[in-house]
């Protein structure tokens, strides 16, 4: 039986870490829509990353669905650096008691760099911008907010996929 990591990547992040854990445990890995539904009795374990976008982690609908009778390990990889009541929004947004239960999560800090951020997204960014500037009296969140659209933030490292291949070698799967 095979293993295989599958990944969905907006800006870059989400693929670093898919490529770093799909090397050190020597497994297959793919881009998610490259992925077909039919092949999922092929693999004995998966895993799954994904950016998250305003809450969302992308195509995690679609991934619960053909997953629901086949435990994966799914990890999403977003702006904060490891802030635990961030990650469990993202759980809370995106997964029921069940699911988080059923597969194993895992959270990776990536960063966020507004400048590379395109089309409806990038209009959408600009407009929340203009409104936080405009504020007269900001949280101490809000100004954080405003500090990542003027200084890109990067909290990529090889370190943090330690716990996800800790996970696979207790679990005698790599
Ligand atoms: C338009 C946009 C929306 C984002 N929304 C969130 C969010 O709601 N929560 C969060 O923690 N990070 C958010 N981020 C940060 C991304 O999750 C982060 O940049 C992540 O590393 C993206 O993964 P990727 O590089 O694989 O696309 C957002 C980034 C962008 C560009």
């Amino acid at each position: 039986m095979k293993n295989i990591v599958l990944y969905k990547s907006r800006y870059g992040n989400t693929f670093q870490y898919a490529t770093w854990i799909a090397e050190a445990l020597h497994w297959e890995i793919r881009e998610f829509s490259e992925f077909k539904k039919e092949e999922i009795n092929e693999y004995q374990n998966i895993i799954f990353g994904t950016g998250v976008y305003i809450g969302k982690m992308n195509q995690i609908k679609k991934v619960l669905k053909w997953f629901e009778d086949k435990s994966i390990i799914i990890f999403a990889c977003a702006g904060n650096n490891n802030v635990r009541e961030d990650i469990e929004v993202i759980k809370r947004n995106n997964f029921t008691e069940e699911q988080l239960a059923f597969h194993k999560f895992f959270y990776l800090p990536g960063g966020v760099d507004f400048s590379k951020v395109q089309g409806l997204f990038k209009s959408m960014l600009n407009v929340f911008r203009k409104v936080l500037e405009m504020k007269k009296n900001k949280t101490e969140e809000q100004k954080a907010i405003l500090e990542g659209f003027y200084h890109p933030t990067n909290y990529v490292d090889k370190k943090h996929i330690e716990p996800i291949l800790a996970f696979v070698q207790k679990s005698d799967i790599s």
